[in-house]
């Protein structure tokens, strides 16, 4: 059986169709259990349509991380961040998905399918995958992200 942390949920629109398959491949090779919640062909959908599920999935904690890729990955990170408890870092550099982790404890990563090449991606996805959340002055800046008094309170 998998554990929970090697599980993980990815999802995109034609835009990211092509890099999905590829960071799928690479994720299964890493020994995940990946739920693909598509798009499924490189035909013309919209993204919101796949990163709901996707994004409701981590915010009920069904699935404790996932993927999303669209063309600049703007369009997902803005659906996948409505959702209490979902941090979804748009990276670009390998750089960028590290501190997503270590100072924002993202749960979600957003890969702009049309501006990274697909080595560049696998390496943001490694480093997002690989990398702890340091939690001592993060964890209070991140338990504040959900209480915000205007998006309202969602702390439990
Ligand atoms: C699709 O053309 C494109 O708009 C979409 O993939 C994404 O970039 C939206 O934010």
């Amino acid at each position: 059986m998998t554990t929970d942390a090697k599980r993980i949920a990815i999802a995109a629109d034609h835009a990211g169709f092509a890099l999905k398959q590829r960071l799928e491949a690479v994720l299964a090779g890493l020994g995940y259990d990946v739920e693909d919640l598509g798009t499924n062909s490189p035909a013309s959908t919209d993204y919101a349509d796949y990163g709901h599920p996707l994004a409701a999935g981590v915010s009920a904690g069904r699935v404790p991380r996932g993927v999303l890729l669209c063309g600049t990955g703007l369009g997902m990170s803005y659906v996948a961040n409505r959702y209490p408890n979902v941090r979804a870092a748009v990276s670009w550099t390998p750089e960028i998905a590290e501190l997503a982790r270590r100072h924002n404890d993202a749960n979600v990563l957003v890969l702009p399918a049309r501006f990274v090449d697909d080595d560049t991606a696998v390496a943001i996805l490694k480093a997002w995958l690989d990398t702890p959340f340091e939690g001592g002055r993060h964890e209070r800046r991140v338990v504040k992200i959900e209480r915000s008094p205007l998006a309202g309170d969602h702390t439990p």
